[in-house]
C-alpha cells in the first residue's frame, strides 16, 4: 500500500476521483490533501473523507510535509503553481501531474483550466483530451504516462469541452495512479513503459 499526496488548487474533481479509487482497487492511501488556496473546495472533500488537509504556500514546508508522511506518489490535480526544480529532485520520478490536453499541444506556461479549452475552440481543432504524465523541472513536459481523445463538436463552448474532458481526466487519473501503485509503469527515457 503506497502512501499518496494529492496537491490541488481548485474544486478537486479529480481528487474525488482518487478517494473514490483508494475505496476501491487503487493499491495506495491519500495520506494529505495540500492546497495554496485556502478557499480551495477539494480541501472541504478531504476534510469529509477524514484525510489530514493543509493550506501551505512555502515550498520548503511543503516538502517538510510530505517527507514526515513518507510519500511515496505525489498527484498534482490542478494545482496550478508551478514547482521548482528543487522539489521535483527531491522526489524524483515519484510526481504525477493531469492535464486538460494532448500534449504537446496546447500545454506549458499560461495553459491551465478554461484557458485550454478556449484555445483549443479558437484553434478549431477537432480532438483533443487529456494527459497525465511524470513531472520534470518543465511545466506539462515530464514523461507520458496515459493519454485519452475527446472529439470536440460543432456546438461545443468552453463550459461543455471542459465537462467531457473532465469525465476523461477522472478515469485516467485513477489508472495511472493504480498502474503506479501495482508497480506497472516503468520510465525508459521520454517513454513510459506500461507493464500490465
Ligand atoms: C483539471 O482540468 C486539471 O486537468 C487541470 O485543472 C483542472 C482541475 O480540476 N490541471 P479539479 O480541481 O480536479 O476539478
Amino acid at each position: 500500500m503506497l502512501n499518496i499526496a494529492v496537491m490541488i488548487s481548485g474544486s478537486g474533481s479529480n481528487l474525488q476521483s482518487l478517494i473514490d479509487g483508494c475505496k476501491d482497487d487503487i493499491n495506495g492511501n491519500i495520506k494529505v490533501v495540500i492546497s495554496d488556496n485556502k478557499e480551495a473546495y477539494g480541501l472541504t472533500r478531504a476534510r469529509e473523507n477524514k484525510i489530514k488537509a493543509v493550506y501551505e504556500k512555502d515550498e520548503k514546508k511543503i516538502i517538510e510535509i510530505l517527507k514526515n508522511e513518507n510519500i511515496d506518489l505525489i498527484v498534482l490535480a490542478g494545482y496550478l503553481k508551478i514547482i521548482s526544480e528543487e522539489f521535483v529532485n527531491e522526489f524524483k520520478d515519484k510526481i504525477i501531474n493531469i492535464h486538460p490536453s494532448l500534449i504537446p499541444s496546447f500545454c506549458g506556461k499560461g495553459y491551465y483550466g478554461k484557458i485550454v479549452h478556449q484555445k483549443v475552440l479558437e484553434y478549431g481543432a477537432k480532438i483533443t483530451g487529456a494527459t497525465v504524465h511524470f513531472v520534470d523541472e518543465m511545466a506539462d513536459n515530464g514523461p507520458i504516462i496515459i493519454q485519452e481523445a475527446v472529439y470536440v463538436e460543432d456546438t461545443d463552448t468552453v463550459d461543455t469541452l471542459q465537462k467531457r474532458v473532465l469525465h476523461v481526466e477522472h478515469k485516467i487519473i485513477k489508472k495511472a495512479v493504480k498502474l503506479f501503485c501495482d508497480k506497472k509503469v516503468e520510465i525508459r527515457g521520454r517513454r513510459v513503459l506500461i507493464n500490465e
